[in-house]
């Protein structure tokens, strides 16, 4: 993968030009952001436990992964997935994935009912099956179904509503139209906020996202909230996004998983401090102990030590012994194999170290039992 200062310089606009992200505000509908940044939706990942333990290290706002509107109807596995809120958790958004106007606006109903405060519409997965299915990036495509649905929902939602879209379907002129089309509906229909990610759906995660269309999109609407995603591994890729694009918040994704102090050093960097020490191993360790009680809460004992051991790896990437963590991590099946991990590696104090401002694409979905093909 290209350096990202080099190859990435796409904004055209001088860095200087562009207000300081510290004096603008950020805010979705009634909320306003501490921080102009969020805990993204990430199938498998983004769930109570991850994004509390990110909100104690100053996420402000978050969403879930996608959930099908199917699912929520009918009151199964995702339904409960979704609805697992705590105090703690708000203010959330709850992100929905379908393909009909009329489903998606009672899913909507549903998520409200759940406590969510912000209804979130995928039109961005690019996963086979989901497009297959008609839903998530291929809406992209269909712009007219994608307005229906945006228009039946936002009867239905009286707050906050927001959406996530990809830059465009493919590079063809038509699906740059169509993004258009969306997008100009949403800010008509004054959704609170819209995600960008800086890829096309057909690119899924090749190449570089195009952080020049985040910076025009936002010239072009300056009145709407924009949140912008693609290649934000650290605080200081966050920070850049702000300053280089002037987009309104930063969508943390990646960059966040195992390592929930990115916004923590955002925080650092927006107040003009410098980027704070990486955390030490018992920082570390209190971490991965408050997301493995969360997650214990919500699956059990058993299920909470296999859906951990995804997160273990990541978490591992920070300490200084992290090739041997993330093979011990990896072992774990129950909840004293986890147990044994931190009481061999996370003991004793001492400096971690920072994880990788670039991550190799097949680590990030080795040993978790998700592969690319399901990353939205
Ligand atoms: C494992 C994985 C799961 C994802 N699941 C979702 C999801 O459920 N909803 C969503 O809007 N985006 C999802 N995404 C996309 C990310 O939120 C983000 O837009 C994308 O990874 C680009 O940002 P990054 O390069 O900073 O990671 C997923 C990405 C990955 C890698």
């Amino acid at each position: 993968m290209a350096t990202k200062s080099g190859p990435r310089g796409q904004a055209n606009k001088p860095a200087e030009l562009v207000a300081s992200p510290a004096t603008r505000s950020c805010r979705i509908g009634e909320f306003s952001l501490a921080l102009p940044a969020m805990q993204a939706g990430l199938a498998g990942y983004s769930d109570m436990a991850m994004r509390v333990v990110a909100r104690r290290r100053d996420c402000p706002y978050a969403v879930t992964e996608a959930l099908l509107d199917r699912v929520l109807l009918m009151g199964g596995r995702g339904r409960e997935k979704g609805s697992v809120l705590c105090p703690e958790d708000h203010p959330v958004a709850g992100q929905l994935l379908g393909s009909e106007a009329e489903e998606m606006a009672a899913a909507a109903r549903v998520l409200l009912d759940c406590g969510f405060d912000v209804i979130d519409l995928n039109f961005a997965c690019p996963v086979r099956k989901v497009m297959g299915r008609c839903r998530g990036g291929y809406l992209l495509g269909d712009p007219a179904e994608a307005i229906e649905i945006m228009r039946r929902v936002r009867d239905a939602v009286p707050g906050a509503l927001t959406m996530k879209l990809r830059r465009a379907l493919d590079e063809s002129a038509v699906a740059g139209e169509n993004f258009q089309r969306i997008f100009e509906e949403a800010v008509e229909l004054e959704f609170a906020a819209v995600a960008v990610h800086g890829r096309t759906v057909r690119q899924k995660y090749t190449g570089l996202a195009d952080w020049t269309f985040l910076e025009q999109l936002k010239s072009r609407y300056p009145q709407a909230t924009i949140f912008g995603s693609g290649d934000v591994f650290t605080a200081e890729d966050a920070m850049r996004m702000l300053v280089e694009t002037g987009v309104d918040g930063v969508w943390i994704a990646r960059g966040a998983i195992g390592n929930p102090w990115i916004f923590r050093d955002l925080a650092a960097l927006m107040r003009g401090e410098s980027l704070p020490p990486p955390p030490g191993i018992l920082e570390q360790r209190q971490a991965i102990l408050e997301h493995y009680a969360m997650a214990t809460t919500l699956y059990g004992e058993d299920q909470a030590s296999r859906h951990m051991r995804k997160m273990g790896i990541k978490y591992a990437k920070l300490h200084p012994q992290g090739a041997v963590v993330w093979r011990d991590f990896i072992a774990v099946r129950s909840q004293m194999d986890w147990q044994g991990v931190l009481d061999r590696h996370y003991h004793q104090d001492g400096p971690g170290i920072r994880p990788p401002s670039v991550p190799d694409a097949q680590d990030m979905f080795r040993g978790c039992g998700v592969v690319p093909e399901g990353c939205t």
